[in-house]
C-alpha cells in the first residue's frame, strides 16, 4: 500500500496531477482510490465524468474517487447529526468531571480544524480498509494542507495530556481491565461517559496510527506542484521546509503549465507573451536550483482545460513517459532519513533535515525531554531518544539544509558506568 499527496500553492494542478496520477496508476493495473481532501472539491470536474461523493465511486476501470465532506462526516460522526452544541458541551462536562479545568475543557472540546480532523480520518479508514495499492490524495493548498498533515502530531499530544483523564475515566469506568466498583449495571450518565471516554480513547490511537503511516516514507511520500512562477516556487520551498520539519518524505517537483519554447520564434512574440516565456525560463532554472535531489518532471501549457480521461491521460504521458519510456507513478528516489542520531567523539549530533532555511530563522527550546523547534511559524516538538535526554545541549548550526544540535552527556543524569565507558572510547589523551 502506498499513499500519494499531491500539494502546492492554489490553482497551480493539484488536482490535475493528481487525477491524472491515479488514471495511470489505475492504468497499470494498481487498484487506486482518489480522495480530494479540499474542501474545494474540483476532482469531478477534472475528471470530467459523473459527480463524486464523500464515499468511493468507480469513475474509470480499476480508478475509485471521493470527494471527502469533513462536515457532513463531522456531523455523522458525533451521531445525532445536528446534535453538534449538545455534544460539545457534553465532552466538555466530561473533561471537567475528569479533573479539568473547566474553561480549558470547554475549549478543548470545541477542536478546532474539526472538518479538517475528519477529512484525515476518512483517509486513514480507507487506507485501513486495505482495498487498494494506491490511495492518492488531492490536497487544499499548501497551508490547509500542512495544517491537516501536523493534525496527528498536534492532536495526539493534545490528547496524550488528557490521557491520564480519559485513561482515569476509562480506568474507573472498568473498561481499563480493573472491574467496575460494585460490579453492577452502569448508569444512563455513566454509559455516556463510558461512550465518551472510549471515543477519546480510539481517536487517540487512530490518530497516532495515522501519524505513523502518514511519516512512514515507505508507505507515503508528498509531491509538490508548482507554476514556474517565483510566488508559487516561493510557497514550494517554505512547504519542503515545514514538511521535513514535521517528518514527511517529499519526493517530486512537479512543474505544471509549462511553455513549451522549443519552436518559439521569439522576433514574432507578442511582447507580454515574450516576457512570459522569459520569465517561465528563469522560474524553472529557479526551481532546479531549490530541489536539487528531487526529480523534477515538467508538465506543458495544453492550451485548453486538461479534463478528462483523454487529456488527463496527456498529462500523464508528460509525467511518467509513455510506450517503453513508462515509469510507474509509484517509483520515487530512496528516501534518507530526516531525522538522525550520530556519535561524534564525546559527543553526540540529532540531524534535522530543514531545507531553505537559514541559522537565524530557526529558534530551538528545550523543554524537559523534548526539544521545541520553531521555525517559519511551524513548531515541532521533537521527542528526544533516551541517550540525549540525559545531555545537555551544547550547540546548534544549520549545514547544507541540516540543522544539528550538538549534545553532550550531562554528569548530573548520565549513568555512571555509560561515563566510564565513554571516557575510556575516547583513550588515555582525551
Ligand atoms: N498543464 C495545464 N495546462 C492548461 N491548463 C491547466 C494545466 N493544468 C491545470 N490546468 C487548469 O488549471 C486550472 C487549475 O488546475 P487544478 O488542477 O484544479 O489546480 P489546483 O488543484 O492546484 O487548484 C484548472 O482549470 C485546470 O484544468
Ligand atoms: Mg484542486
Amino acid at each position: 500500500m502506498r499513499i500519494l499527496l499531491f500539494t502546492g500553492k492554489g490553482g497551480v494542478g493539484k488536482t490535475t496531477a493528481a487525477a491524472a496520477t491515479a488514471l495511470r496508476l489505475a492504468a497499470r493495473g494498481h487498484k487506486t482510490l482518489v480522495m480530494s481532501a479540499d474542501p474545494a472539491h474540483s476532482l469531478a470536474d477534472a475528471l470530467g465524468g459523473p459527480p463524486i461523493g464523500d464515499r468511493p465511486t468507480e469513475v474509470a476501470p480499476g480508478l475509485m474517487a471521493a470527494q471527502i465532506d469533513g462536515l457532513a462526516r463531522m456531523a455523522q460522526h458525533w451521531a445525532g447529526g445536528s446534535d453538534w452544541p449538545a455534544l460539545t458541551a457534553q465532552l466538555s462536562a466530561a473533561l471537567s468531571a475528569g479533573g479539568l479545568d473547566p474553561i480549558v475543557a470547554e475549549e478543548l472540546a470545541v477542536l478546532p480544524g474539526l472538518d479538517e480532523l475528519m477529512t484525515l480520518l476518512a483517509v486513514g479508514e480507507e487506507v485501513a480498509g486495505g482495498l487498494y495499492d494506491a490511495v492518492v490524495v488531492d490536497c487544499a493548498p499548501t497551508g490547509q494542507t500542512l495544517r491537516l498533515l501536523t493534525l496527528p502530531g498536534v492532536l495526539d499530544r493534545y490528547l496524550e495530556r488528557l490521557y491520564p483523564t480519559h485513561q482515569r475515566m476509562l480506568r474507573s469506568l472498568g473498561l481499563f481491565g480493573r472491574a467496575r466498583p460494585g460490579g453492577g449495571a452502569a448508569s444512563g450518565d455513566v454509559r455516556g461517559r463510558e461512550a465518551l471516554a472510549l471515543g477519546v480513547h480510539r481517536l487517540h490511537e487512530s490518530l497516532a496510527a495515522l501519524g505513523r503511516i502518514l511519516t512512514d516514507p515507505a508507505i507515503t511520500r508528498v509531491r509538490l506542484v508548482l507554476t514556474p512562477e517565483s510566488s508559487a516556487l516561493a510557497e514550494a520551498r517554505r512547504a519542503s521546509t515545514a514538511l521535513a520539519l514535521f517528518g514527511y518524505a517529499l519526493d517530486g517537483v512537479i512543474v505544471n503549465r509549462v511553455i513549451d519554447d522549443a519552436d518559439l520564434d521569439f522576433s514574432q512574440l507578442p511582447s507580454w507573451l515574450a516576457t512570459w516565456v522569459t520569465a517561465q525560463r528563469r522560474g524553472l532554472a529557479d526551481v532546479t536550483a531549490s530541489f536539487p535531489d528531487l526529480p523534477t518532471r515538467l508538465v506543458r501549457h495544453q492550451g485548453g482545460e486538461p479534463v478528462g480521461v483523454e487529456r488527463l491521460g496527456q498529462v500523464a504521458d508528460q509525467l511518467y513517459g509513455s510506450g517503453a519510456e513508462e515509469i510507474d507513478p509509484l517509483a520515487g528516489p530512496e528516501q534518507a532519513a530526516l531525522m538522525k542520531v550520530v556519535a561524534d567523539g564525546a559527543e553526540y549530533k540529532l540531524c534535522l533535515a530543514l531545507p531553505h532555511v537559514q541559522s537565524a530563522d530557526v529558534t530551538l527550546n528545550r523543554v524537559g525531554d523534548e526539544l521545541a523547534v520553531r521555525v517559519e511559524g511551524h513548531r515541532r516538538l521533537v521527542a528526544l531518544p533516551g541517550l540525549l535526554s540525559r545531555c545537555r545541549i551544547v550547540g546548534a548550526v544549520m549545514a547544507e539544509g541540516t540543522l544539528n544540535v550538538r549534545f553532550e552527556p550531562d554528569p548530573d543524569r548520565w549513568p555512571a558506568e555509560l561515563l566510564r565507558a565513554n571516557a575510556s572510547a575516547q583513550g588515555p589523551d582525551a
